[in-house]
């Protein structure tokens, strides 16, 4: 079932509240493949009733040019959803999500300032502003987040607890195709050379954060993967960082959970990746 207005899906979660429904949500906006999917699942699997919320928040694009070619794909989307299967689908107009008059902005300090904040000025704003809307929306006891966006996931989880909202924030796997690349709805944009090279990203982030672990310095197993990164055809490494799980603050503190963030551009795409260290 595809759901448009806010006062409609309020009508459906007020029914399914009264029967004392756990609800789970999980933000998208759209052009979904398995990484989208993992989440549905996962809420499907913890919660009695789950929606999927498809929109692409004109907000959090620092970049028109980028929003215009957001893939958009309903149909393939619900389809996909429907094996899943969730129980409600929300797609609302921006109009009905940001109707005249909207004024509101919700920032987090701290943890949306360095790497994709520092690059896409303003995007985490965005995206804890419309976040914060799908929750009061939803009315949702569980949001599903995905660890390929690690520092997004950090954004919400500071969020939720700085405003009291009542919602649990699940942070789920990271899914990547057979050669290890994260799914991502970028990866179509590449050529087939480029998709070939891609993997690259997440093998030579790996191999450093395996030789930080046997002992080599940060900064050298770092610049060894960009070298790899740039001999295997990218355009430019944006970032390789070695910063706290949590704050996303540079750490070189091995006994505290870390995290190897990075970007890259390929054939013209900017692609991210993650790992624990
Ligand atoms: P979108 O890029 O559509 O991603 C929706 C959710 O899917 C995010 O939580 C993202 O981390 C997760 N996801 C994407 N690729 C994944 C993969 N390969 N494995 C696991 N999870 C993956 O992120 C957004 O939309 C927006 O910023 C949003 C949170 C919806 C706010 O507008």
């Amino acid at each position: 079932m595809i759901v448009r207005t806010v006062a409609d899906l309020r009508r459906h979660v007020r029914g399914w509240r009264a029967d004392g429904a756990s609800i789970g949500v999980v933000p998208t906006m759209g052009a979904l493949h398995d990484g989208h999917l993992s989440l549905a699942r996962a809420a499907r699997r913890d919660c009695d009733r789950v929606i999927t919320t498809i929109f692409v928040n004109p907000k959090q694009f620092n970049n028109p040019a980028d929003l215009l070619k957001y893939p958009r794909s309903e149909d393939a989307d619900a389809a996909l959803l429907a094996t899943v299967p969730v129980d409600l689908i929300f797609a609302p107009a921006t109009d009905e999500v940001y109707p005249e008059g909207f004024k509101t902005t919700v920032s987090v300090a701290g943890v949306s300032e360095p790497l994709e904040g520092r690059m896409r000025p303003g995007h985490f704003d965005g995206v804890a502003t419309v976040v914060t809307k799908l929750f009061g929306m939803t009315m949702a006891d569980r949001g599903y987040f995905g660890q390929k966006d690690w520092q997004q996931l950090q954004v919400v989880l500071r969020l939720v607890r700085d405003l009291n909202l009542p919602v649990e924030i699940i942070g789920c796997e990271t899914i990547r195709e057979a050669d290890g690349l994260a799914m991502s709805s970028r990866n179509l944009r590449l050529t087939q050379a480029g998709r070939g090279k891609a993997a690259v990203l997440y093998r030579a982030i790996t191999a450093a954060a395996d030789d930080i672990r046997a002992g080599q310095s940060d900064r050298m197993a770092i610049r060894e993967a960009a070298e790899t990164i740039r001999a295997a055809g990218f355009d430019r490494v944006e970032y390789i960082e070695l910063r706290d799980a949590q704050t996303l603050m540079p750490s070189d503190d091995p006994a505290s959970p870390r995290r190897m963030l990075a970007a890259a551009w390929l054939d013209g795409v900017r692609l991210i990746d993650n790992i624990p260290v």
